[in-house]
């Protein structure tokens, strides 16, 4: 099944009230380029704010608690996220599993609360630099996404996110990401057989509008978890336009 490029910012911890003139911009350009499927997850406490001011683009979380409620202080539910007007969440991304010791149970748990109320879920995955230098990466990330998958598939995007490339400037050779994904797949294809093959399988790390076409190109790549270009539209929104003109 073919399917849109899907095209995400991760805003981490940046972004007050006046990014929305950024937000804004990238949901006109979104709107411009219906082929490409555009979403941003800001901080929790911008998402009801965001979700207000666009349009074309989804907006989602970049973690939630696995537990429906309870006494879990500073935690927010996937039901409290998807009330201020998230209608994705993000999980297992490594800067969660390193600050908060996630682990690859608390990640599948985590997609399963969301997946529970239809939430869509991008679930991240990827080796550190020294695990990419043993030569064992392909190995470590596939039992990696093993071990964190929900146990259903709707909803479900992948992210492979080399920790080594996130925010250095530095990306994976294209040959690389095609094994990785190629790999990644035949994890998803195993746990859900043919439903597998339609779960995108997204790249995240260093990725801007100079490298995103040659990313986007590569087999098994549906689409790319974005960070610091996706800040701003300048930085976005050639990103959204590298996926729009691929076949
Ligand atoms: P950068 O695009 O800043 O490398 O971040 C990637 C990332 O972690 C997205 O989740």
């Amino acid at each position: 099944m073919s399917q849109r490029y899907y095209i995400v910012g991760n805003w981490k911890m940046n972004g007050l009230r006046s990014a929305m003139t950024e937000a804004r911009a990238i949901d006109r350009a979104a709107q411009r380029l219906p082929k490409v499927e555009v979403a941003i997850a800001p901080p929790a406490t911008l998402i009801a704010t965001m979700r207000e001011g666009v349009t074309h683009i989804g907006v989602g979380a970049q973690n939630c608690h696995m537990a429906e409620k309870g006494a879990h202080t500073g935690d927010l539910s996937a039901q409290m996220l998807r009330e201020a007007g998230a209608d994705f969440v993000i999980v297992g991304h490594s800067e969660r599993r390193a600050d908060h010791h996630e682990t690859d149970a608390d990640v599948k748990a985590k997609a399963e609360a969301a997946q529970s109320i239809d939430m869509g879920v991008i679930l991240c995955c990827g080796e550190s630099e020294a695990e990419r230098d043993s030569g064992e990466a392909e190995e470590i990330v596939a039992r990696q996404l093993a071990a964190s998958l929900p146990d259903g598939c709707q909803r479900l995007s992948v992210a492979y996110e080399p920790i080594w490339a996130i925010g250095t400037g530095r990306v994976p050779q294209v040959s690389d990401v095609a094994a990785m994904h190629r790999r990644l797949r035949t994890v998803l294809t195993d746990k859900y057989g043919d439903a597998g093959a339609d779960v995108r399988i997204l790249y995240g790390g260093s990725v801007k509008g100079d490298n995103a076409a040659e990313l986007l190109a590569v087999p098994d790549v549906g689409g790319a978890l974005v960070g610091g270009a996706s800040l701003t539209a300048d930085g976005f929104v050639p990103i959204i336009a590298a996926a729009a003109e691929q076949d």
